[in-house]
């Protein structure tokens, strides 16, 4: 018989201890925080599943790599490497390196958008839609209506709804819409993927209407594989094949090479249009750096360049998807609500459901955030009423997962400790807010218990 177990498809080399600590420190370092785990030190934090960005492990691939990094100012053969890395995968003319993510879109928006402008996406992450705003652009969310369902389990709630976006097309005309974009994985809305069909059903209508499409391609690869085993035709074909075909449809995109790079920093800008890339190279030596640097270390250029292939191995992502779906069915099968399916870089509990004796006002999600650190010293983060204020229609608690950081009996912890917080959930209050700053308010705010 074959053998079922998942292992992780690599062995540790370097070790980083996890400090300890105990519930009495535990509960000294949140009040010290006003119950925000952005404020507490992260020594005092003994799993970390804040963030998956920027905090995968690197193999010794990249390391090795990193030491050929030729930090020459121009034409660094770091830049080739990663230049044609990128282009193996993505298929665009043009590549931009960007320190990371953000910087890519605000290049992006700014040579692309202006004041009055329309820009859908299925969800705009936060990062994408302050860019977009700040052009004085609209940022608009067309997401499927399943996406707002946390219980249903659907394979691709990460889709734009295309019938909203011809309609918003109609009705504004193309000319006030620059470009149509997609983000993979959904992170806003869950972690969800987008279908290849929906891929090619968005830019079925951009291209109708002479409308460029561009992804947000943080999460490629987990998307790939998502497809490859949630959508009929792709079982048979590798994730770079996926890759490759989901790009093809696109006319640029937007990279965090802090995901799916494997890298600790980074990103990039495509585009096939020439006179835009001009554009952008001009914008980029203004605020990066020279357009073959673009704000990275040749070493960062060298760490990505292999990152990004090794995030295509069939085995890594297998792993990779298994493990988040482990933590996502075990505590789901104990009756814990989670935003399903499980996705691929994180889970979302679904606080809300979690805690109903909580009203919203009063931060079920915060609650939670608060419960899971003190019970196992885990952070995870608010994504509800505290991060959106009043325009959040769900308060979810997302545990996004580094990458190649946390082994199985880690993920294990994890469940135990959520199962722990369930069972005595009713015993759990809420939370008023006794400080907040004028804009993203959830990263300083600090907050008090409520008694009964
Ligand atoms: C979907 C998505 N887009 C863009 C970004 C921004 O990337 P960065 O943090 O590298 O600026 C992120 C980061 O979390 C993201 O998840």
């Amino acid at each position: 018989m074959a053998i079922r177990t998942v292992i992780e498809p690599f062995r540790i080399k370097s070790i980083e201890a996890i400090r300890r600590s105990t519930p009495q420190q535990r509960r000294q370092f949140i009040e010290e925080a006003g119950y925000n785990l952005f404020l507490v030190p992260a020594e005092a934090i003994m799993i970390d599943l804040l963030t998956d960005s920027g905090t995968s492990a690197m193999s010794t691939e990249q390391w090795a790599a990193m030491m050929q990094g030729d930090e020459s100012y121009a034409g660094s053969p770091s830049f080739a490497r990663f230049r044609d890395s990128v282009q193996g995968i993505f298929g665009f003319r043009h590549v931009i390196p960007t320190h990371q993510g953000r910087a890519a879109e605000r290049i992006l928006f700014t040579v692309m958008c202006k004041k009055g402008d329309v820009v859908p996406n299925n969800t705009h992450f936060d990062t994408t839609r302050a860019n977009c705003e700040f052009v004085g652009a609209q940022a608009l969310d067309l997401p499927v209506c399943e996406a707002k369902q946390p219980a249903r389990a659907l394979p691709f709630k990460g889709n734009m709804d295309t019938v909203q976006l011809a309609e918003l097309i109609r009705r504004v005309g193309a000319k006030q819409i620059p470009l149509v974009m997609l983000t993979i994985t959904n992170n806003s809305a869950g972690g969800q993927p987008v279908s290849m069909e929906n891929i090619r059903a968005v830019k079925e209508i951009c291209k109708k209407h002479g409308i460029p499409l561009y992804i947000d391609a943080c999460r490629f690869a987990e998307n790939a594989y998502l497809i490859k085993l949630r959508e009929p035709g792709y079982a048979d074909k590798s994730p770079r094949e996926i890759a490759r075909e989901m790009f093809s449809h696109a006319d640029g995109c937007t990279m965090s090479a802090k995901k799916d790079g494997l890298a600790n920093i980074g990103g990039f800008l495509c585009t096939n249009d020439n006179l835009l890339a001009q554009q952008e190279r001009d914008l980029l030596i203004l605020t990066e750096g020279f357009p073959t640097y673009g704000g990275l270390c040749g070493r960062d250029l060298e760490a990505i360049a292999v990152g990004l292939n090794e995030v295509l191995e069939e085995d890594y992502l297998n792993y990779r998807i298994t493990s988040t779906a482990f933590l996502g069915n075990h505590i789901a099968a104990e009756g814990v609500p989670i935003v399903q399916p499980p996705g691929g870089h994180a889970i979302y509990l679904d606080a809300r459901a979690f805690l109903p004796h909580i009203p919203v006002a009063q931060f079920p999600g915060v609650a939670l955030t608060v419960e899971l650190y003190l019970e196992g010293g885990i952070r995870s983060v608010e994504v509800g009423t505290l991060m959106f204020g009043e325009h959040a229609t769900m308060d979810l608690v997302r545990l996004a997962i580094p990458r190649r950081v946390y082994t199985q009996s880690h993920i294990e912890y994890v469940v135990e400790v959520i199962l722990d917080v369930w069972r005595r959930r009713e015993q759990i209050r809420g939370y008023e807010i006794i400080h907040q700053a004028p804009f993203l308010r959830h990263f300083t705010a600090r907050l008090k218990p409520l008694n009964e």
